[in-house]
């Protein structure tokens, strides 16, 4: 299975996401906590910006506009890595 690694800035902190797994699963996994709540992709708590990297969404509609997504944000909780990322995320601590 393929495996992608996602950089957290500006921590510098390192994971590896599997293939089908979110950005914000494979955070906890290793143990580094992304702000959110929802986990659905509606309440946007978890939006942080991707200056790098290639993602897709496990839903359909995903509660960020066109505009946002041309900025490089991202809903980690319902993204799924397809490439290497780097993330700027709006919370982070290791648990
Ligand atoms: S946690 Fe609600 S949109 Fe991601």
């Amino acid at each position: 299975m393929r495996s992608f690694t996602i950089t957290i800035l500006p921590q510098g902190w390192q994971f590896t996401a599997e293939a089908g797994t979110t950005v914000l699963a494979a955070a906890e996994l290793v143990g580094i906590r992304l702000l959110s709540s929802c986990r659905n992709g509606t309440c946007r708590t978890c939006i942080c910006h991707m200056p790098e990297g290639k993602i897709r969404y496990t839903v359909d509609w995903p509660g960020i506009s066109p505009d946002e997504r041309l900025d490089g944000y991202i809903l980690p909780c319902v993204a799924v890595a397809e490439s290497d990322l780097t993330l700027q995320a709006r919370a982070v601590r290791r648990t």
